[in-house]
């Protein structure tokens, strides 16, 4: 099996007209008319935009026309690493709020606006801030990882933050004696253990809606459909270490078409391998890029049902609100933030 730990952002060039390449009828690839109204939003956006020296960071999971008028796309990793560095006074995060705060602790002195307050994420609700100070009590010399999706408050009580693009890395970072506290994601942490062989590792059992429900009679389906095809999967995905497992028992050999990774290293993959035909295991925004970038490539979704209602929030109405209302504003306590920073300034030099 391969696995990638690769995260970074594209550029983005938006275009005047899109089409979709679709082959699979999934509605966030939908083809997107660029009607005078679209049009004219788009440009007010890059004026606004480019008046108030903002920044437009757009994750892979967010509507084709979002992603296209963004200045960078990436995943959770490859964002922050951007806001980080980014000399604009505004950033404008179409992603959900977690990343938005992660974006305003990393930079205490931009404004950082996200166009919906209410994109919120599954899997940053499933661990609150009692339930992890009662589990720090329970194992008081652990360390704490928690994944990148978890709200400021739960990063400010971890030592290590970690993303999908990384988890791996951290993780085998931290010395073999030390107990280790893995949350929120449970699937997440469970290959992580597999993958590392840590059996002092506590895994929360949280999970995100969308990826906790693909079963892995559905990638055999798919797999059966398309011999041909590599494998994508994210580690968030409820299937994946049941069938790592059934793979290493009934099909050894087949483990050499199977990829995990993040969304951005899906799209790494994607590029450098030399096949032409990929069933992804993710949500499905990511294929609008997939497509894009790999346009010679097939992609085909594990399930077309595999959309994030938080992710599709973020429209380029309330994009453009956002920039002309100066809304809506995320902010962390210093108290907070100054903790939570340290947490993912360590992820950030260790990958
Ligand atoms: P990535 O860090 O791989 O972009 O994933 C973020 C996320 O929310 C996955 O559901
Ligand atoms: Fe959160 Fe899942 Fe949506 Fe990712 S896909 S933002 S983990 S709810």
């Amino acid at each position: 099996m391969n696995t990638s730990t690769s995260a970074s952002t594209s550029k983005t060039e938006p275009k005047a007209d899109a089409k979709s390449e679709s082959k699979t009828g999934s509605a966030t690839e939908a083809a997107y008319k660029i009607d005078s109204h679209t049009q004219k939003l788009v440009d007010e956006i890059k004026q606004l935009s480019k008046k108030r020296n903002a920044v437009i960071l757009a994750h892979n999971y967010q509507i084709p026309i979002i992603q296209d008028i963004a200045d960078f796309v990436g995943d959770s990793l490859g964002l922050s690493q951007q806001a980080a560095k980014t000399s604009a006074e505004t950033i404008v995060f179409c992603g959900v709020h977690f990343m938005a705060e992660t974006a305003a602790i990393l930079c205490p002195t931009k404004r950082v606006l996200i166009p919906d307050l209410e994109a919120g994420c599954s899997l940053a609700e499933s661990i609150d801030l009692a339930g992890l100070v009662a589990w720090k009590a329970e194992h008081p010399n652990a360390v704490v990882v928690s994944y990148v999706n978890t709200t400021a408050e739960i990063k400010a009580l971890s030592d290590y933050c970690c993303t999908s693009g990384n988890a791996l890395k951290i993780v085998q970072s931290i010395p073999e004696d030390k107990e280790i506290l893995f949350l929120p994601d449970q699937f997440l942490g469970s290959w992580v253990q597999k993958m590392t062989g840590r059996k002092n590792m506590h895994i929360w059992m949280g999970e995100c809606h969308v990826h906790a429900a693909v079963h892995p009679s559905k990638i055999d389906e798919k797999m059966k459909e398309h011999p041909d095809a590599e494998l994508l999967i994210h580690p968030e995905c409820g299937c994946l270490t049941p069938y790592l497992d059934r793979v290493a028992r009934n099909a050894p050999d087949s483990k050499d078409v199977l990829k995990v990774a993040s969304t951005e290293g899906m799209l790494k993959l994607a590029t450098t391998s030399s096949a032409k035909k990929f069933v992804v295991a993710t949500e499905v925004g990511i294929l609008h890029r997939l497509k894009k970038e790999n346009p010679e490539k097939e992609f085909l979704p594990i399930s077309s049902e595999m959309s994030c209602q938080f992710m599709k929030m973020i429209t380029l109405e309330k994009l453009h609100r956002s920039l002309v209302e100066d809304v809506f504003h995320v902010t962390v306590p210093e108290e907070t933030a100054s903790k939570a920073r340290l947490a993912i300034e360590r992820m950030i030099s260790i990958f």
